[in-house]
């Protein structure tokens, strides 16, 4: 395979992405009485629940190479062209991944493809996008990201359903402010993490924007942390302990 985004930007991503407890029994209820899994976009095995046989695949080797002893077997492939059969698991998962997939429809109607089931699908919806502070008033170059289509309100939950049929239910997960998975906006009450280093390594958006522009958005927000600015603005969230950020689970019965 091809080098993946993830061999250059994942090397401590087991610090900084430790899977989140809450979000952990948010999917396994989702996942329901299932005794066979695949979980497509794998990474490090965040989220991979130890009661099921559960099967992994990821394309990034560094990604891989960070899979504890004892983790499930895992297959170098890509959502696109799963190597199973037809049906091959009761349930697919797919967890903060299909934004990276060359071909995100074909790998949704793969997810469907192999599972007999269920599939269960986390991630931000770009519809959202917007309302993160961070990119609302820091990093705006985030909204072009995502292509416009797909950050019009509806978009995204119309995708899952024309991939996985009317059998599709999508809830909202809050994100704790000590959420220990360190995704975009995961950091929403912790505003000081967006200047260090090694937590924008483990969150691709970083590694996918110009770099100029980042360097200014960290930059605004130091200035704006140190002199009080930050806080006087978004007052209100410190009074928060979880916030809607945008994360979906999508749960599709087939
Ligand atoms: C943000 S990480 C999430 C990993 C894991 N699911 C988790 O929750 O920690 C995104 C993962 O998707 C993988 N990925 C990127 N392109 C992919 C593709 N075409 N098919 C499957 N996985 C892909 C990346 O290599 C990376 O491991």
């Amino acid at each position: 395979m091809s080098r993946a985004l993830y061999d250059d930007l994942g090397r401590s991503y087991t610090t900084h992405r430790r899977p989140d407890p809450r979000i952990a029994a948010r999917i396994r209820t989702a996942l329901g009485d299932v005794r066979t899994v695949v979980n497509v976009g794998a990474g490090t095995g965040a989220y991979e629940p130890d009661d099921v046989e559960l099967v992994a695949v990821e394309p990034s080797q560094t990604m891989i190479a960070q899979r504890p002893p004892g983790a499930a077997p895992v297959v170098r492939a890509g959502a696109e062209a799963l190597p199973f059969a037809d049906a091959s698991f009761d349930a697919a998962m797919a967890i903060i991944s299909d934004h990276h997939w060359a071909d995100r429809a074909a790998g949704l109607r793969e997810l469907r493809r192999v599972a007999r089931s269920r599939v269960v699908l986390v991630n931000a919806d770009p519809a959202t996008a917007a309302s993160f502070w961070f990119t609302a008033v820091y990093l705006p170059e985030f909204l072009d990201l995502a292509p416009a289509a797909r950050r019009i309100p509806g978009a995204w939950e119309r995708e899952l359903r024309d991939a996985f049929g009317d059998g599709l239910r999508v809830e909202t997960i809050p994100i704790p402010h000590d959420c220990s998975d360190g995704f975009y906006p995961a950091y929403w009450r912790r505003p000081e993490a967006y200047l260090d280093p090694g937590v924008r390594n483990n969150i691709s958006i970083f590694h996918l924007l110009d770099p100029q522009a980042v360097d200014r958005a960290v930059a605004d927000l130091g200035r704006d942390l140190a002199d009080g600015s930050w806080v006087a603005r978004h007052a209100d969230l410190l009074e928060l302990d979880e916030l809607d950020v945008g994360m979906r689970l999508a749960v599709a019965t087939q």
